[in-house]
This record gives structure tokens, sequence and C-alpha cells, in this order.
């Protein structure tokens, strides 16, 4: 185990680019972990923690992520968001991660509400957001990605098959994680600095362009008490998705897509 508590001495300032301050391992139990320690330790806004491989990776809803080594990106960054940034910030990485994934390999990706990356309906990306607090006032939000890169159909668990994708699978090509993780710093920098500059609908339009799925269409969506049934009518200024359920319009926010109908 790395000792970090040495690095407490460096005066370090409150916030640095994307990509300039990154902790690299050949495997972490989970990048998640290693990130919210340093964010305890009150390391600078944009610090990343990057694995080659991880051994407990984790993904949203109690779900576990499958992180073979060396094939993907596996990557933190420790982020200290205003707290009206909260609502989007997910939306934001996951738009950011679309659009670097794009930069490395042409592949138009589409995001599923909130912020899964997909490619003709299969997984290739997710986002995991984790909230923290270190000592009074000092909140903090660490901002998980992970991104299939060089992945064959036997680097997943056959769980997945049939569902996750990766980068190799869908070019034939391989990638370097290094390039994707330094395209990711520029494109979360960006939207990153909208998003705590206010600039909202920027961010939700942008956004609404890359959803695997658009207004009009009918979505079956699973929430803690049902399975619901509406027309998509768009993504909320909150992040929210808007359902018109015939008699009500309603937005949802903790939420499942289940099903994309014509
Ligand atoms: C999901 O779609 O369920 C979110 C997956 C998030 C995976 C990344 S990989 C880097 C970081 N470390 C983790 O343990 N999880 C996130």
């Amino acid at each position: 185990m790395t000792k970090i508590s040495k690095f407490t001495m460096i005066d370090l300032p409150p916030r640095v680019n994307f990509g300039d301050l990154i902790f690299r391992f050949n495997r972490l139990s989970s990048t998640m972990d290693f990130a919210r320690r340093l964010a305890e330790l009150h390391f600078p806004e944009g610090t990343s923690v990057l694995a080659d491989e991880q051994t407990a990776g984790r993904g949203t809803k109690g779900r576990s992520w499958y992180s073979a080594k060396e094939k993907g990106l596996y990557v933190s960054f420790l982020l200290r968001p205003s707290s009206s940034s909260l609502n989007l910030l997910p939306l934001a990485v996951g738009l950011a991660s679309a659009e670097a994934t794009f930069n490395l390999s042409g592949l138009d990706l589409q995001i599923k509400w909130p912020n899964d990356l997909v490619f003709q309906g299969k997984k290739l990306g997710g986002i995991l957001c984790e909230a923290g607090t270190s000592g009074q006032e000092s909140s903090f939000t660490i901002a998980g990605i992970g991104i299939n890169l060089n992945h064959g159909h036997d680097d997943f668990s056959p769980g997945l098959w049939g569902q996750a994708t990766s980068l190799f699978i869908l070019t034939g090509k391989t990638f370097e994680k290094e390039s994707l993780f330094h395209l990711l710093g520029q494109s979360l920098q960006f939207w990153y600095n909208n998003l705590e500059k206010g600039q909202v609908s920027a961010i939700i339009d942008q956004y609404q362009k890359k959803l695997s799925f658009i207004p009009g269409q009918t979505l079956i969506i699973k929430n803690q008490e049902a399975e619901i049934e509406g027309q998509f009518l768009g993504v909320d200024h909150n992040g929210g998705l808007k359902l018109n359920l015939g008699k009500e319009v309603k937005t949802f926010y903790a939420s499942e897509i289940i099903k994309v109908l014509s």
C-alpha cells in the first residue's frame, strides 16, 4: 500500500488542471477509494487517480465494474463542485467522456441517460459520482470513469457478453489509454468550467444531442417503486428525465431506463 500521508507536507494549490497531478497504479482495489483518501487529505481539485487494473471496481446501483488488466481506462477525478453544480455533474462527466472517446476514435457514442456510454445498445463506458466531506464545509465529489478500450469478447466476464462492447470490438483497432486520458482531461475541464459558470443550457443542449433516444419516443423506466412508461419530452435543467405519462408530466431522477420503444 502506498503511503500518501507524506504528501500533506507539500504546499499544494487548491486546484490543478485535469491531468496535471496524477497518481498512477498498476493495480488498485478501486480508483474511487484512493481518490477519496486524497480528497480527505485536501489534495487539489483536479487530482486524478489511474489504475491499469482494479480488483474491486464498482459501478452504480451497487454493481461491480469489471476492470480487466490493461484493457480499459479506469480513472477517478477529485472535484469540489459548488452545490449548484451537483445535479448536472454526472451528466457533464458523461458528456465529456463521450466527447473524448469520439475525439480518440471517431466513434459517435451515444449517452443512455443519465450517463452510460453506449454504441448500438451495448455499453462501452460508465460514470460513477460519489460525494463526501472532509472537515467542515469541505465537500467533494469523486467522478469515476470506466471506458472499455481494448477488450476482446473474452476479456469480459460471461455475464457481460451481449451487453458490453469496446473500441477494439467496434473498430478493430487498439487505443492507448494515455491518449484517452489526455483527451478526457481536456473535455472534462471544458464542461466542468461551463458547469461551474452556470452554463446550464449549453450543457443540456449538447447532452441531449448525444442521447440514445429522442423526444417523442416512449421509454420504460424503473424507479424504486415501479416500472413506468411515458413519452420522453426532454431533460430538465436539473438533469431529470421529463416524461408525459398521459394524465400528467413528471420528472424522474433516480431511475433507470429499461427499454426504449419506438
Ligand atoms: C457504471 O456504469 O455502473 C459506472 C462504472 C464506473 C467505473 C469506474 S472505473 C474507474 C472508477 N473506479 C471504480 O471503481 N469505478 C469507476
